[in-house]
């Protein structure tokens, strides 16, 4: 099957065309860098040709309120657009847990945008949730920065490995769309500023955390359960104490 991945340069967009090869299929990484662009059209058409599954996995290279609604809305109009012409069977788009909660912050409105879009075309689709991934972890600190410190809600979240991400993406990829969402999350629950502490600990990072009832979560209000998944979700097996021997938590301590 020709799957062409939007996006397949990028942390989960890497692990999932590799995955897809693995298995025999015809993965394309489609991005910027390779001459494919969502955002403007740019070679859309061309590398759709043929293609029966559609994943974007790409992200806005800016988190700007106003910026990354355009990357999303334009792009997903663009995808479905350039889609539907090459007769793409199934689209496939990831995005977060909880994200229909998280509308007070302007990453979530543009997920929100991306997902109605999809959710209002005629090609069938299928939406992954994701929980927050264990390589992110250093990023929801940087993104939670105020005089210096980081400030959390002790809100429960069950975060995964990038790499089952890329699993729990490739296998809906590879099947009938759902024309709805599918959730994924990691095996364990944590603390949001627990898990945020010892992260930055083991980075020898030495911002402190502090636990705040009013603080947001990537500018969204949060609740105790928000960003869990729910009963159903396909959970992956790599626990973060398992994560942290591996050599993707060593990359992504020197790439942050
Ligand atoms: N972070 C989390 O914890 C989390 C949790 C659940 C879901 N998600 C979702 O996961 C998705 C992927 O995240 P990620 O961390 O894997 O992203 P990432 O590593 O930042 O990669 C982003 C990808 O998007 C591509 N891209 C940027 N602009 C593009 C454009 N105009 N046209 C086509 N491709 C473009 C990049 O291509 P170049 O390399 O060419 O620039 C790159 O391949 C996002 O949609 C995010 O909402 C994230």
């Amino acid at each position: 099957m020709k799957i062409v991945v939007i996006g397949g340069s990028g942390l989960i967009g890497s692990k999932l065309v590799t995955k897809l090869r693995e298995h025999g299929h015809e993965a394309i990484a489609a991005s910027p860098n390779s001459g494919v662009n969502s955002l403007t059209g740019e070679g859309l058409a061309e590398v759709l040709r043929g293609a029966s599954v559609v994943v974007d996995v790409s992200n806005s290279p800016s988190w700007e309120d106003s910026a990354v609604l355009n990357f999303f809305e334009t792009s997903t109009r663009n995808l479905l657009k350039y889609g539907a012409e090459a007769g793409v069977k199934h689209l496939v788009a990831l995005s977060v847990v909880g994200t229909q909660q998280l509308s007070s912050s302007g990453y979530f409105r543009a997920k929100i945008a991306q997902e109605q879009l999809i959710k209002s075309s005629p090609i069938p689709y299928s939406i992954v949730h994701a929980t927050q991934f264990f390589e992110f972890i250093k990023g929801i600190a940087d993104i939670s920065m105020k005089d210096g410190k980081v400030y959390l809600p002790s809100v429960l979240f069950q975060p995964m490995a990038a790499d089952d991400v890329a699993s729990g993406v490739g296998r809906v990829a590879v099947s009938t769309p759902v024309n709805g969402i599918v959730e994924i999350g990691g095996p364990e629950q944590f603390r949001l500023d627990e898990l945020v502490r010892r992260r930055l600990i083991q980075l020898n990072d030495a911002r402190e955390v502090i636990a705040d009832p009013n603080a947001r979560y990537s500018g969204a209000e949060v609740g105790e359960r928000t960003l869990l998944p729910g009963k159903d979700a396909r959970l992956g097996e790599t626990r973060f104490e398992t994560w942290l021997t591996q050599p993707a938590a060593k990359v992504a301590a020197a790439a942050h």
